[in-house]
């Protein structure tokens, strides 16, 4: 098969890491006859040095002409001057909502090898950390009005928060179906004590539940969720919830299975075309000295294969060679401890890769 792959290398760390992501993705091509075609592509603060624009149309339709976007990450301090509209995060926002991928899938799965990483006691993590966070993309806060004036000398911002049914039910809808694919237990989080909004997505969830019998839906404050992540995270199964929210949580629930360089994600819409990045940042403190976990990014390409692609054996491959990895004792700086082999983002690139087999 050929597929073309729209790869956004981005700043900070983005190139290196996405590098990884490549070499991984040739030599599964190699392994099993598939040839991935990449249309480099500039979004972000790199974007807005080349070409005065965090997205310009011709790099969005690249990436709308595509099978899929590979992304590793975007922004930095030295675009913090940069107006609003104008910063290297609205790229990223304005290609997620050209693309219309408003479901995102975020895991938060322990990886055997890694439960000292985490900074859950053992008693916690024992009980077992796999759970999804379905995080809604393309709404909410990120997309309302934004604006800043000043009234009688005194500065005023406004963000506004809306949801519409529609928008909530086609959210849920792969909440359901994510949680009747796994344990069937779909927790629906919100803060419908104090929002309108959240007692809208309240009432929708409530009545999607009826059209999945099987699945046993709870809900849960926004609060109390972030909470109970890290008292008790084994008792998630999906969790389904609004942008803003699933931004934090999914970084909170990233962080307690060791490292947040881990975690790929997944970006779905109507289209089979996705967008697939790791759920961290650029990172810019550590750009460009091979320091940074580029496993996040290769799991992310793995997520593409799988649901974009259709190529599940040539993702389980992926996983497994990751999996390898670590078994051998291979740890990048983020999630080093003692006694194992420490490696660069280069090195882990080269390792994972050698680990792939038919
Ligand atoms: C993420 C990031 C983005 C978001 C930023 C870079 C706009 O934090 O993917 O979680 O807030 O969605
Ligand atoms: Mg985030």
């Amino acid at each position: 098969m050929t597929k073309n792959i729209a790869v956004i290398r981005g700043d900070g760390i983005g190139p290196e890491i996405v590098e990884q992501a490549v070499k991984v993705l040739d030599r599964i091509g190699e392994l099993y006859g598939h040839t991935f075609d990449y249309a480099e592509t500039d979004m972000g603060g790199c974007a807005i040095d080349k070409w005065g624009d965090p997205l310009p149309e011709e790099m969005l339709h690249r990436c709308l002409n595509s099978d899929s976007v590979l992304l590793g990450a975007v922004g930095g301090e030295r675009w913090n001057h940069v107006p609003g509209s104008m910063r290297p995060e609205k790229g990223l926002l304005k290609l997620r909502a050209a693309m219309g991928v408003y479901s995102n899938n975020r895991p938060a799965k322990i990886w055997p090898q890694l439960a000292d990483a985490s900074p859950l006691k053992k008693s916690i993590v024992d009980q077992g950390i796999d759970f999804i966070i379905v995080r809604e993309l393309i709404g909410g806060i990120y997309f309302g009005e934004h604006r800043t004036e000043v009234t009688d000398g005194v500065e005023t911002a406004v963000d506004i928060l809306t949801y519409s049914e529609n928008e909530i039910e086609r959210i849920g809808r792969i909440g359901f179906e994510t949680a009747l694919k796994r344990n069937k237990k779909l927790c629906s989080v919100e803060k419908s004590n104090v929002l309108d909004s959240s007692r809208l997505w309240k009432k929708v969830m409530t009545r999607l539940s009826e059209e999945y019998p099987e699945v046993e839906l709870s809900h849960m404050f926004v609060d109390n969720c972030a909470m109970q992540i890290v008292k008790d995270p084994s008792q998630f199964d999906v969790i389904v919830t609004e942008n803003m929210f699933g931004d934090i949580l999914s970084d909170e629930a990233s962080m307690i299975t060791g490292s947040i360089g881990m975690i790929p994600s997944s970006s779905l819409g109507a289209e089979t075309c996705g967008l697939y990045e790791p759920i961290h940042g650029s990172a810019p403190d550590i750009a460009g000295k091979d320091m940074a976990n580029p496993v996040g990014t290769i799991l992310a390409a793995a997520m593409m294969l799988r649901f974009s692609f259709d190529m599940a054996k040539e993702a389980d491959a992926i996983e497994q060679a990751v999996s390898d990895y670590l078994d051998a004792g291979y740890r990048t700086a983020d999630i080093m401890s003692e006694g194992m082999k420490l490696v660069g983002c280069k090195e882990c690139g080269t390792l994972i890769t050698s680990y792939l087999t038919k």
